[in-house]
């Protein structure tokens, strides 16, 4: 088991971190996190700050100068043993109308991560990756396929963060968690299929428009199985370098299906119009064969399949939209 007792994470205020904040306080782990509250909302946070372990900063990870003053400070009572990076642009489209927003929150952020790593000496890191880093390939996405291409600024620079992060592990971390996400869904989304879906209806409960023809299909996971896989992986994934594709291999929901179930919860009158065609947006990438078997080698499964996860993801989203 890898000990973890004091941890820094990035992007804390976001959908996924703040469950993850959540799951390691409840581990008995102090956590300072650290967002820039730009996708974030400080609310996520609301069961984290009722935690006397936990400690958060709105800052910028590109302010080094900032963020290198957080943990020197923050260290002062005792160093931290690992970083869980997760901050990120998450929103695929704003990366594809204005690449600079990848190359600044998604990969630099991890650059500045690594920089700050070695000048405060702590060894571990775990990082937030993406399924979206495989782009389109017509064999089974395992760990090992390559080479690889994405098509989506966002899935290069979540690459490139990888590559760095090896060539780190190479030359000063001890050991990094390299967790390759499909579509994670669930309470706090900033983003995502279903979080505008639900939106859209809000503002025309009669009508929900989607983009492509609804036959496109994806694993979606539940955002509870991710935590969980997340520190499975973290407890006994005992390599320096860790790659995991983290899924569901033999579930997937297709978009017409998650259309008619936001709809059939949040506004069941709502007729559903399709745009066409079988790509959603550019970057969006129509159907995937994603491999969890080294996962479930090392030991561990999700407990919801794909719809499931959608309709617990809808009606915990529903719920959130109704009582805002
Ligand atoms: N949600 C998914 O389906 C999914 C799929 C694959 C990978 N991921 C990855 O998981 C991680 C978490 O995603 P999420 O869905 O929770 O997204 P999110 O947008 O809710 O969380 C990301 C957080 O990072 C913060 N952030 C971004 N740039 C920052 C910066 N420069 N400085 C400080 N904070 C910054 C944002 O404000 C946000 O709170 C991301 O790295 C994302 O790329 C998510």
């Amino acid at each position: 088991m890898s000990q973890q007792n004091k941890v820094l994470i990035t992007g804390a205020a976001g959908f996924i971190a703040s469950h993850l904040a959540d799951a390691l306080l409840a581990r008995g782990i102090t956590v300072t996190g650290i967002d820039n509250l730009k996708l974030g909302k400080r609310e996520n946070l609301a069961s984290a700050f009722k935690k006397p372990k936990f400690n958060f900063f709105q800052a910028d990870l590109n302010d080094l100068a900032t963020t290198g003053q957080i943990i020197a400070n923050e260290s002062k009572s005792a160093p931290f043993d690992t970083v869980w990076h997760l901050a990120a642009n998450s929103d695929i489209r704003a990366g594809v109308a204005d690449p600079d927003v990848d190359l600044r929150d998604t990969f630099l952020t991890t650059f500045n991560v690594l920089k700050l790593m070695r000048e405060h000496k702590i060894p571990r890191l775990a990082f937030a990756s993406t399924s979206a880093i495989y782009g389109v390939h017509h064999r089974p996405l395992t760990e090992d396929i390559g080479p690889i291409f994405p098509i989506s600024n966002y899935g290069a620079m979540k690459l490139a963060s990888e590559a760095a992060i090896s060539a780190s592990v190479e030359s000063f971390l001890d050991r990094a968690w390299i967790f390759r996400f499909p579509n994670v869904v669930g309470s706090r989304a900033t983003h995502g299929a279903i979080y505008d879906f639900c939106h859209k209806l809000k503002v025309n409960p009669a009508e929900l428009e989607v983009l492509g023809d609804g036959t496109q299909q994806k694993p979606y996971f539940h955002v509870a199985d991710l935590i969980e896989a997340m520190l499975f992986i973290t407890d006994n994934g005992k390599e320096k370098l860790n790659c995991f594709n983290i899924g569901t291999s033999d579930s997937v929901t297709t978009v017409k299906y998650l259309a008619e179930t936001t709809v059939r919860f949040a506004s069941p009158q709502a007729k559903i119009r399709y745009t066409g065609g079988n790509r959603g947006w550019v970057g969006d990438v129509p159907k995937v064969n994603y491999s969890v078997d080294k996962l479930k080698q090392l030991g561990w499964a999700p407990r919801l399949t794909s719809n499931q996860a959608v309709d617990r993801a809808v009606a915990e989203i529903v719920a959130e939209i109704n009582n805002s």
